[in-house]
């Protein structure tokens, strides 16, 4: 938003505790004490030009993750969210995980053009990466969903996806020895439910962080990271930095974009 210009503010309910997360990302995640609550905040109004500098602020490597207040940031709670993100038995099939679609060996896609779900049927949509979706604003390529907690529960019961209504799902979970006592000791107060295993897979999935690329460098000011070809040149001029990106480079951008205030591409509402 530009100086002095009041434009149209939604807040999109983020309120954010951060915890440390060390200079090196995912690898080295310290588990810091929860630092602040902050509200992320998006404008709605068209984005003035930046020069490159203002742009590297914002592509700037944030310090931290953001946690929302309502479910903030265990390593015990991560623990639990990586387990039930890789588990199958949570797909009615028992074939079928989170990771299968999101997988860390596929830049956490799954390298298809289509995702591929329940017997094997193709969707209609790409599978979107989930790295640095802690930053996040809004989710699915239609931008229908605001925080990581409400998507998780979708592509469970979507009868393409994983196809497993969520009754049956409790039922399982509680046929499994080993997930009572872990959601009792992470969640005292509510227990196993739908809504804490939604809480542990979207708590999980914001500890999937970027590794530090050469793009971070060159954000932080060291000029021979990249190469000068993948440097914005003379046709920038007021377009955003990642459409001037060569086509190679666009992966870590997309990515990085995402610590944006709100991740609001345009392409996001256009679907
Ligand atoms: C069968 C493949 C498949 C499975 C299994 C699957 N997903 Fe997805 N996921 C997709 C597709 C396809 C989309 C995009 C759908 C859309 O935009 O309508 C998506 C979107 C998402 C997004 C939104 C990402 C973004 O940037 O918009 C998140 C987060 C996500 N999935 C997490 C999960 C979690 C957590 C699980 C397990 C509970 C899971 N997915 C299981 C295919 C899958």
């Amino acid at each position: 938003m530009r100086p002095g210009r009041i434009g149209r503010i939604v807040s999109i309910g983020l309120a954010a505790s951060t915890i440390i997360l060390a200079a090196v990302g995912f690898t080295s995640l310290s588990l810091g004490a929860a630092l602040v609550g902050e509200t992320k905040q998006v404008s709605l109004q068209p984005q003035a030009a930046l020069g490159t500098d203002a742009l590297k602020a914002l592509y700037r490597r944030p310090a931290t993750i953001p946690f929302p207040k309502d479910n903030s940031y265990t390593p015990e709670k991560a623990a639990l969210g990586k387990k039930l993100y890789f588990d199958t038995r949570i797909s009615v099939s028992s074939a079928q995980s989170c990771g299968s679609c999101h997988s860390p060996s596929f830049g956490w896609g799954d390298g298809l053009a289509v995702g591929v779900g329940h017997g094997m049927q193709k969707l209609g949509r790409h599978s979107p990466t989930v790295v640095n979706a802690a930053w996040g604003g809004i989710f699915m390529w239609d931008g229908r969903l605001a925080t990581l907690e409400e998507q998780a529960l979708g592509p469970i019961q979507a009868a393409g996806e994983m196809n497993m209504p969520l009754e049956q799902l409790m039922t399982r979970l509680e046929s499994i020895p080993e997930y009572k006592p872990m959601f009792v000791r992470v969640f005292p107060e509510e227990g196993m439910t739908a809504k804490t295993l939604a809480k542990a897979i979207a708590t999980y999935e914001r500890t999937v962080v970027s590794e530090r690329a050469p793009f971070d460098a060159w954000i932080e000011g060291d000029e021979k990271a990249i190469s000068e070809e993948a440097r914005p040149g003379r046709h920038q001029n007021g377009t955003r930095l990642q459409d001037t990106w060569p086509a190679r480079d666009r992966a870590p951008c997309a990515v990085h974009a995402r610590w944006l205030a709100g991740d609001t591409r345009a392409g996001r509402r256009a679907l």
